[in-house]
């Protein structure tokens, strides 16, 4: 038995953290510090784990983001979850409505009752409640296995923790996780404040905000949920109609969207999508069409599934938006590899619920096929989230004014010359690191996670330090000084102190690390993974010559002339040449072993590592992997030589079943490296 004193102590922690929860996630003004909040939930914790009959669901323990992981861990679907079937226009619907008499035998006389719902656009999710608690939450994923974001779900305010009694022993609920648009407009602010990227859309902004491995940052994001179906279910008595199915998740606690309505046959269905089409601007969610679903859920069985859908169900989608309007001018923009992008620049048009007012125009193929020309009247579409298009120029429009565009044979910006590449779709500046464009790109690309791992150096900054002149290079990084930075806009003293250690502790690197950060055009992580095991120095790989290079495993003619092109620029050697001497260095790589990639033991071996290892960590075992000769993937497919599993495996090791490819444990890999 508790004490009653033990009991009002847990009960005013609750409150208290209940209060500087809501300070910290939905007011953004904490009135204590981390240390102090910290304090008050060591304590909570402390006194739950004494005494486990005072952890309630509503416990700030259960509720709010904890501390983040390391990776997603996966989790099979008991039940698939499927996706929808499409349809477009009133003939679609009226089909999909015969198919269904047809497949359930039904006379076409007969109106069919169905249940129809907004479609909302956000990221499906799967709750499973055993024992009336919450008990996971996971992502779609390919429809058979998803990622566990339990942590991330149980953030949400309006996800039930706990269900009543009457609720079945088993169930799986499922529905759609999102991001009002009220929510979205605040967080862009913020990032925006923070000068980091804003999210295209909602959606986007919900999936990246649910892909946090730290939960806290969840917390602080305006999630909502409506609920839709239920999976897995351990009573049979639950509900005869989706309608009723929908009533008793609302009995549950659960949120469903207000706005399902049950109609009658064809006709009520289009005149629903009519309604919705109407409200839809009025929505303070994004919803992309509406869902017709049969009403009567042994119907439904009857009529089963197709493939990945059901036959029962139909997504009515809303059409992709088109407007009209005007292109100011073309002009190019310079990628970080020196990739040149067409773009037009529009007159403004809100379109699909965005302003757009640049499309890109990708490649020269894509101006000769639409005939484009600067103060032509175009046709721009958005659908969805899809990146807008311009789908057709309206040529009854041209005036004598309009200007042919023409694709420049030197770089707007460093006038280095413009090379084809491949079979003339990409065209690409040579300037390289001395490019201004190029540059700023370039230092964002080296700083990042995978290459260097400089902290403090985001977008914002990196601007300013090109527009200085403080930067030409990315070789520059590292003779910025502290004055320097605490000058910029965005840093103060504590923030250039931290930006130069990390810049310091970059010094020291890996040679795969180096490889990669310099951009090379083409050679990604694992590329340059391959080049530093094969070369071991940079100064062997610069004097490498392509066949050498395409002797390699992975590196075709293409890769092999830009790794050669890269080093012959002399400006890159300068640039490889002051990074060296301003200290950064990297073990050299014992080659002799390895120069050969045909002597390596693994050579030739596609490996694929799933779960984990008690003895190392996968990114350890898939080093000492390629170390060896081995191509490390992350897809099991019948070309797969070995699949290691670990601890926790998933739907690779199955896969690898299927397939019949071979397999092997934790040990086997052991006695492999040894
Ligand atoms: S029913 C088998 N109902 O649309 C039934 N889905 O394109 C599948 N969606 O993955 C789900 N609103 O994420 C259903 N009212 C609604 C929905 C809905 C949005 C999403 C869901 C699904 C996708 C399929």
């Amino acid at each position: 038995m508790v004490s009653k004193n033990i009991r009002d102590r847990h009960q005013l922690l609750c409150t208290e953290i209940q209060h500087h929860n809501a300070l910290y996630y939905t007011d953004d003004s904490p009135e204590i510090s981390d240390y102090e909040y910290d304090q008050l939930i060591n304590e909570l914790l402390s006194l739950e784990s004494k005494f486990p009959e005072l952890v309630t669901p509503n416990s700030p323990s259960q509720r709010v983001g904890s501390k983040p992981l390391d990776e997603f861990s996966q989790i099979e679907h008991q039940m698939p979850m499927l996706s929808l079937s499409n349809g477009f226009s009133a003939e679609d619907i009226l089909g999909f409505d015969q198919r269904l008499h047809k497949e359930t035998d039904i006379d076409q006389s007969e109106v069919f009752e169905y249940m129809a719902e907004p479609k909302l656009d956000g990221l499906a999710v799967s709750i499973m409640y055993e024992d009336q608690r919450l008990v996971y939450a996971a992502t779609r994923g390919d429809g058979r296995v998803g990622e566990d974001i339990t942590h991330n779900v149980k953030t949400i305010k309006s996800v039930p923790l706990a269900l009543p009694k009457e609720a079945p022993r088993r169930l799986e609920v499922r529905g759609e996780i999102f991001m009002p648009f009220k929510g979205f407009d605040q967080l862009n602010a913020s990032q925006l404040a923070k000068n980091k990227k804003a999210f295209v859309n909602p959606r986007n902004a919900a999936a990246g905000s649910l892909r946090q491995l730290d939960s806290r940052i969840t917390a602080k994001r305006h999630l909502d949920i409506f609920v839709y179906s239920i999976g897995v279910n351990s009573d049979a008595e639950f509900a005869v109609t989706q309608s009723q199915a929908l009533e008793n998740l609302k009995i549950f606690g659960f949120p469903v969207c207000p706005l399902v309505e049950v109609v009658q046959g064809v006709d009520g269905c289009l005149n629903y999508y009519e309604q919705m089409e109407i409200k839809r601007p009025t929505l303070d969610y994004e919803i992309d069409g509406i869902v017709y679903k049969l009403n009567d859920l042994k119907l439904q069985q009857v009529a089963g599934f197709i493939a990945k859908a059901p036959r029962w169900a139909l997504a009515h989608k809303f059409p992709a938006q088109e407007k009209s309007t005007i292109v100011r001018e073309i002009d190019v923009q310079v990628g970080r590899t020196g990739a040149i992008t067409p773009v037009a620049r529009l007159e403004p048009v809100f379109v699909g619920g965005v302003t757009v007012s640049n499309v890109t125009l990708h490649n020269k193929t894509e101006i000769a096929r639409l005939g484009i020309r600067e103060g032509d009247t175009v046709i721009v579409r958005r659908a969805g989230d899809v990146i807008p298009q311009i789908v057709s120029v309206n040529l009854s429009k041209r005036t004598n004014d309009s200007v042919e565009f023409h694709f420049p044979s030197n770089c707007p910006v460093c006038n280095s010359p413009v090379i084809a590449e491949g079979d003339g779709a990409i065209s690409r500046c040579t300037g390289g690191l001395i490019c201004a464009a190029q540059v700023k790109q370039a230092i964002t690309h080296f700083v990042s996670r995978k290459a260097m791992n400089i902290d403090g150096l985001g977008e914002k900054i990196v601007e300013q330090l090109v527009e200085k002149s403080l930067i030409e290079t990315v070789a520059d990084i590292y003779s910025l000084t502290h004055e320097q930075l605490k000058e910029l806009e965005g840093f103060g003293e504590k923030s250039a102190t931290n930006a130069l250690e990390s810049i310091t502790k970059s010094k020291e690197t890996e040679l795969g690390r180096l490889l990669f950060a310099l951009g090379i055009p083409q050679v990604g992580e694992s590329t340059a993974q391959l080049l530093a095991q094969s070369f071991g120095t940079i100064n062997k790989l610069a004097s490498s010559d392509a066949q050498t290079l395409m002797a390699l495993p992975d590196i075709g003619p293409v890769v092999a002339e830009n790794i050669v092109a890269f080093f012959n620029a002399p400006h890159n050697a300068d640039v490889i040449k002051l990074l060296l001497d301003r200290g950064v260095s990297y073990e050299v790589i014992d080659v002799d072993s390895v120069v050969d990639p045909n002597s390596l033991p693994l050579n030739g071996k596609t490996v694929v590592l799933t779960g984990s290892f008690s003895s190392m960590s996968r990114a350890e075992a898939k080093k000492k992997l390629q170390q060896l000769g081995a191509k490390v993937t992350s897809s099991v497919s019948k070309k797969t030589s070995l699949v290691i599993i670990g601890q926790d495996a998933g739907s690779k090791a199955t896969k690898a079943e299927e397939l019949g490819v071979n397999t092997t444990d934790e040990e086997g890999l052991i006695a492999m490296l040894n």
